[in-house]
């Protein structure tokens, strides 16, 4: 066991003997299914985080009776590391996953994560591991932080222990093709004073059933509308989402019902950088479906860390199938372009996003 000094923080490292990187096709990776050579832990016992350590991506083993089996105390995070042509690792606002992780866990009454071990772990881990980033734009590594209740007690309150984890993912586009969605009519994904603005693992497993409905119709993803009235749009399972209307973009405010995601407050930045007009308010279904009828719908696209930029080709709502055409130059892959050149190190970083590791 070596201990290294990262952040002023000691870690436990353990090594892992071999490597299984000879084995991975980084040309065909379905996405999260192959995981690196290492992960990051920690565990908060007596009211305090413990020694963090790293060690080999291994199988855990808990108690048939930890509560996040039974009452879903999770939380996670989704964040990636670049490597530039010069081989230099980059991350892209770091900080803004650490505070989020930290305002899901105290929805989910659980302990915030100090940042110095978050960064030290992150950054050694990512060191440990770097072989497994590939350069160039469309590939990245995609880190899974997670916090879970480990406490061997059913009973329904918060749990005394936790265990807060990285593992890491090689990883390339999450959508390959146009993605196809279906505006929610029946099911919501939140509502207010809910959980909805958390990462809390339950929101993303009770998406499933009614995304698998969507799936089955030949859509790959629910854009979810308010649970009120299902009126307006507010996110879908996977990304926040965008309107192009007319030179304009449209996308709601975030609230305690959206995720506040850091694609979307980086896409909203360049869209400002390049001289668009971007509108934060509310978008009523009804809206989005006359812009489609009279031609003013020009996109429609998600905006996530897995999903980067996707372009959203049709919609469903209410029996009626609107299909986008395709354009050129759209704001999608353009804002995508110049985020990924971001990302990648391949041009100015004037807001101070990139984190070299
Ligand atoms: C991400 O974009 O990182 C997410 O967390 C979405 C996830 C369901 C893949």
């Amino acid at each position: 066991k070596a201990m290294i000094n990262s952040l002023n923080t000691n870690l436990d490292i353990q090594k892992s003997e071999t490597s299984k990187i000879e084995n991975v096709d980084f040309e065909n990776l379905a996405f999260g299914r192959t995981f690196t050579d290492h992960m990051f832990v920690c565990d908060f016992i007596d009211g305090k985080w413990q020694q963090p350590k790293i060690m080999p991506y291994q199988a855990m083993t808990f108690e048939p009776s930890a509560r996040v089996f039974h009452y879903g105390q999770a939380v996670f995070e989704g964040m990636k590391a670049y490597k530039d042509n010069a081989g230099k690792i980059w991350l892209f606002r770091p900080e803004a996953n650490h505070k989020r992780i930290n305002i899901s866990s105290a929805r989910l009454a659980m302990p915030e994560f100090p940042k110095d071990y978050f960064f030290a772990g992150l950054e050694t881990l990512l060191k440990m591991d770097k072989e497994w980033i590939q350069p160039g734009i469309g590939n990245s590594l995609y880190i899974r932080p997670f916090v879970i209740a480990t406490e061997p007690a059913i009973s329904a309150s918060p749990a005394s222990t936790y265990r807060f984890m990285i593992i890491c993912s090689p990883a390339k586009a999450y959508y390959s093709g146009k993605v196809r969605v279906l505006f929610a009519e029946k099911y919501s994904r939140s509502a207010d004073g809910g959980v909805g603005f958390a990462k809390a693992s339950g929101n993303y497993a009770a998406q499933f059933y009614p995304t698998s409905l969507a799936q089955e119709k030949g859509y790959q993803q629910i854009i979810w509308t308010d649970a009120h009235t299902h009126e307006y749009l507010e996110e879908a399972g996977t990304m926040n989402i965008f309107f192009r209307i007319d030179d304009r973009l449209v996308t709601a405010p975030t609230s305690d019902r959206i995720l506040d995601g850091i694609t979307r407050k980086s896409i909203i930045q360049l869209a400002e950088d390049n001289g668009v007009t971007v509108e934060i308010r509310r978008v009523p279904v009804t809206e989005i479906k006359e812009a489609a009828r009279n031609g003013s719908l020009k996109e429609i696209f998600g905006a996530g860390t897995a999903a980067v930029v996707s372009p959203i080709s049709a919609f469903e709502h209410g029996n009626e199938v609107f299909e986008i055409p395709d354009l050129e130059n759209s704001y999608a892959s353009k804002f995508k372009k110049q985020l990924q050149d971001i990302q990648h190190n391949l041009s100015e970083d004037k807001h101070g996003w990139r984190h070299e590791v």
